[in-house]
């Protein structure tokens, strides 16, 4: 497995790390034991970062995580950790909470439910707005002191908020939406994180799925899932985005690849300081994803790829309008960009 470094500072994991949200949450009905077998599989493999959210099916994810763990080298094992977003019974998203003793409280609820005495990356999953990033990043600072934490984190902030958490305490990682249907980043998130040597963790390589090349107008899409409601899956937005993956499965094609390995393989291409984070929930898709890591992309591949999909290409916004307007990453651009 071809590693990387997490920040300028480490700590060094796999090149791609295995997000589990969706073996919990968002999308739909998720089957346990094979998420279990799939986060066995990368390990197996070599993978080296798991990433969850306490509040992926409310403390499930962890759990889940807990058990697969069992008997495995948990040293060996970068977890990271996201908290803040607050959930009621139903699974309705009902506010965050930055503040410092929501964040003592959290980590210990996660360290628990993990069955660990760290998390190796502890961040906020959204800002919180009432509560100054300072306060928040103060609190896990306390708690990388105390040995419960080894780097902090950042998650969906904007660039500003990265300098002020940053001066602070070292942040280790931001973890954004990056793909070839995401590409905000470029113009000033990526540069500062750069500038102060923090990394970058790249969520929705795939776009949800969407640039996978196993979606389709006809796919099923059960209850609960994200996929439902997000924009760039409705109406003529999704034919818009599927004729871009059509394009994109022709220069895949030309690379015996396919979409979904050309998708990650651009990421991974975008920089030493991005670690994509794959979404697989089943083993076929964690072993097609792993196989992203074989693609070689040369400057005529790369130049193909852009022109298949030119940055701004997406139809529709990545997350609904209320949660967009909830996102410090987008405060400041147009509507809808
Ligand atoms: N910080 C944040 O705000 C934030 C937000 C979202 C996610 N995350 C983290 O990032 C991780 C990845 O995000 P994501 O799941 O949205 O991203 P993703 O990897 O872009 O999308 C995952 C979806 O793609 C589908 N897919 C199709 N082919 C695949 C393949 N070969 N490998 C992997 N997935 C394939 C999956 O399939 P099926 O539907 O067929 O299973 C799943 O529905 C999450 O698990 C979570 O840990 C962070």
């Amino acid at each position: 497995m071809i590693t990387r470094s997490l920040s300028s500072a480490g700590p060094v994991v796999s090149s791609i790390g295995l997000g589990c949200m969706g073996m919990s949450d968002f999308y739909g009905t998720a089957d346990e034991s094979e998420s279990i077998a799939t986060i066995h599989a990368a390990l197996d493999a070599g993978i080296t970062l798991l990433d969850t959210g306490d509040y992926y099916a409310a403390g499930h994810n962890e759990l889940l995580i807990s058990r697969a763990l069992r008997g495995r080298d948990r040293d060996g094992v970068a977890i990271s950790v996201k908290f803040g977003l607050m959930r009621a019974p139903d699974g309705a998203v009902v506010g965050v909470d930055g503040r410092p003793p929501a964040v003592k409280n959290s980590l210990a609820y996660s360290l628990r439910r993990l069955g660990t005495d760290h998390v190796d990356v502890y961040r906020l999953g959204r800002l919180d707005p009432s509560v100054p990033i300072e306060e928040t990043v103060g609190a896990i600072a306390e708690m990388v002191q105390a040995g419960f934490v080894r780097l902090i984190g950042l998650s969906e902030v904007g660039a500003a908020t990265v300098r002020r958490a940053h001066a602070v305490h070292t942040i280790g990682d931001l973890q954004i939406e990056y793909s070839l249907l995401s590409r905000d980043i470029e113009a000033e998130i990526l540069p500062t994180c750069r500038e102060l040597g923090v990394g970058v963790t790249a969520y929705g390589v795939l776009s949800r799925g969407l640039l996978s090349g196993h979606w389709s107008r006809g796919r099923d899409v059960t209850q609960g899932d994200f996929r439902n409601t997000a924009p760039r899956f409705s109406g003529e937005n999704l034919d818009r985005n599927l004729s871009l993956v059509d394009a994109l499965r022709a220069v895949a094609d030309a690379k015996s690849a396919t979409v979904a390995q050309i998708a990650i393989a651009w990421v991974l291409h975008r920089g030493e300081d991005i670690v994509p984070l794959v979404g697989a929930r089943r083993r076929d898709r964690l072993a097609e994803a792993l196989g992203a890591l074989e693609v070689r992309l040369s400057t005529d591949d790369l130049a193909a790829i852009e022109r298949a999909v030119p940055p701004g290409a997406a139809a529709g916004s990545r997350y609904q309008e209320a949660q967009m307007a909830a996102l410090d990453s987008e405060r400041g651009k147009p509507a809808g960009s």
